[in-house]
């Protein structure tokens, strides 16, 4: 084989041998690590903050290295312990109680920080919400998750629909807002509050987050995470983000993807290890910057972001200082063979491609730092997990040949529920497997390689955007008649979101109306969501029953032949 392979560097790795470890892997073992073992009560929260906050020898241990546009500040596990119990006091005070839904739509802050861990202290489930999204994406996730308390600010209350949230009671505003008397005010509330609380024991298997996720039809879902999560985010702290006691870990995921909670908080956390957190939107610059005056020793970051720094280029990168960097981490989308090459010469280190969904809640095919890497190849199974290829029915299929890549169900940290819809949790499974909707195959020896998506769900820059949502939010402008909507590749952001759309009587192509559009999806449902290429046709191909033919949209927008249209309405 002619295949170029990067071997393991001969560092101290925490996991040393992946065969044997394998092999004897129980998931119970891991659970050795936390005081429920002992205790048979459970809170996450309490085994990310409080366990270390009653730590002499960790309390006084930095935990949040915040750092955003005109504002630093240094949380450790101490004060991070007690600015969460003060904001469960503050909850408690609202009649939150285990099990009730309360959501966060705002920036990343000190105060996002013990507003998430206050919450889950006393047993509700936490929903944070991308600060990019506009009325109907907040509107969707607050209806259906029946939210009872959110917490955002002044800048982002007009995009909450208050008069069509009728379970939402209470709203805490974290900043000045001129009109204070109708919300409750986040730092008046604080203020008042004890920083003593009696935390809500849990058990493992009840819920803790709702992240939600698109699919190719309907709504956005609501994925349910539990408590239990933890013993993955822990083991997967240790073998794959090789997290140890002085490291400086930096992942630059927004807490409103799966990766930004189970990555950017828990496992870091978990593992009592310093997390830097970087707040607004990142520059090339911004990235170097936040490595280097941290000292950043550990990087998870995405595919997007790594090609953006190959685009910016050698010169930019040799004015940091960038030698505390130790390990480097990728996820989200294909990490294309020619970055992990750059990575090599740009930082002298191996760049880790690492892949996981929202509903597997943490990694589970990875490149861990012990075993060599193909350039391409998204690695093998952690310990504990029971991966491969199989067909529409569930059989597993050879080496080397294409089909769904699927995971022997029962992790974990795999979800537990799709938010009110029963159904569409059954539907992940198939013969013991759950099937991703990924295509991939496995090599002779074991390593897993993407291929694409199954369905016609899209990624830009590693961000997962359903057409169907797109599509609706478009008809609702009166220009469109009928809209569909693909992924089109391109070099840096993976795919772009293009949208083909006819056009009601009456109005007439052109750029102004094209750009009105964009900007109305932008503004409507969220900026990331927006089609970056809208082309007008006289009709959009649909099959006889009316379902969009997004297949036949991009095979025309690909020029290849376009296969089997005998579904085609005339
Ligand atoms: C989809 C899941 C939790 C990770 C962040 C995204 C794609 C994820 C990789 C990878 C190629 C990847 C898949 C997957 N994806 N990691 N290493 N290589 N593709 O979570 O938003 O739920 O998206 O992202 O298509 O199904 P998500």
């Amino acid at each position: 084989m002619d295949m170029q392979v990067i071997p393991a560097r001969s560092e101290d790795y925490n996991l040393k041998d992946y065969q044997k470890t394998r092999e004897n892997f129980k998931w119970d073992d891991v659970n050795k690590h936390f005081t429920w073992n002992e205790t048979g009560k459970v809170n996450i929260a309490y085994e990310a903050l409080d366990r270390h906050a009653e730590n002499p020898a960790k309390k006084d241990k930095v935990a949040l290295l915040y750092s955003a546009p005109g504002r630093e500040e240094r949380l450790t596990f101490a004060d991070l312990s007690k600015q969460s119990n003060r904001f469960a006091n503050v909850l408690k005070k609202h009649d939150v109680n285990k099990g009730d839904r309360v959501f966060l739509f705002m920036p990343r802050s000190p105060e996002f920080y013990a507003a998430f861990f206050g919450i889950l202290k006393t047993g509700a489930i936490a929903g944070p919400l991308f600060e990019a999204f506009m009325e109907q994406a907040v509107r969707d996730r607050l209806q259906d998750s029946e939210a009872k308390v959110l917490i955002t600010t002044p800048a982002l209350i007009e995009r909450v629909p208050q008069d069509e949230l009728p379970k939402l009671e209470t709203i805490i505003l974290v900043g000045e807002s001129g009109v204070a008397h109708t919300y409750i005010d986040y730092h008046r509330e604080m203020a008042g509050a004890s920083d003593e609380f009696d935390i809500e024991w849990v058990n493992l298997e009840d819920g803790m987050l709702l992240h939600y996720t698109s699919g190719s039809t309907g709504k956005p879902k609501g994925v349910y995470h539990v408590h239990n999560a933890m013993i993955q985010h822990y083991a997967t702290g240790e073998w794959v983000l090789d997290l140890k006691e002085d490291d400086v870990y930096w992942c630059t995921a927004d807490p409103g993807w799966v990766t930004g909670t189970s990555y950017g908080i828990f496992a870091p956390l978990l593992h009592g290890v310093t997390n830097v957190i970087r707040g607004g939107r990142f520059t090339p610059d911004d990235w170097y910057e936040t490595l280097e005056k941290n000292e950043v020793t550990v990087w998870y970051t995405a595919p997007t972001a790594l090609r953006m720094l190959v685009s910016h280029g050698e010169g930019a990168l040799r004015k940091y200082n960038l030698t505390s960097l130790r390990h480097i981490m990728s996820v989200g989308e294909p990490l294309n063979p020619e970055v992990v090459t750059w990575g090599l010469k740009a930082f002298n280190l191996r760049i880790h491609d690492t892949w996981w969904m929202t509903e597997t809640g943490a990694q589970l095919i990875v490149n861990l730092p012990t075993l060599e890497i193909r350039p391409g190849s998204m690695g093998k199974p952690i310990p504990g997990i029971e991966a491969s290829i199989v067909d529409h029915e569930g059989n597993e299929l050879p080496p080397n040949q294409m089909g769904n890549l699927a995971i022997k169900e029962g992790w974990p940290a795999m979800m537990r529920q799709i938010w009110n819809n029963p159904g569409k949790y059954e539907s992940y499974f198939i013969n013991g497997w759950y099937v991703s909707g990924d295509s991939a195959y496995r090599d002779e020896d074991g390593y897993f390689w993407f291929q694409g998506r199954l369905d016609d769900v899209i990624n830009t820059s590693g961000e997962r955007v359903g057409p169907f949502e797109v599509e609706s939010k478009l008809i609702e402008h009166p220009a469109v008649a009928e809209a569909g909507v693909i992924g089109k590749p391109h070099p840096e952001r993976g795919e772009i979101i293009k949208a083909f759309i006819s056009l009601n009587e009456g109005y007439e192509k052109s750029d102004e109306l094209l750009e009105e559009i964009r900007q109305f999806v932008k503004t409507g449902l969220s900026a990331h969501a927006a089609p970056r290429e809208i082309e007008i046709r006289d009709s959009i191909p649909k099959t006889r029953s009316g379902k969009i033919m997004r297949r036949l949209l991009k095979s025309w927008e690909l020029g290849l032949p376009t296969g089997d249209t005998s579904t085609l309405e005339e």
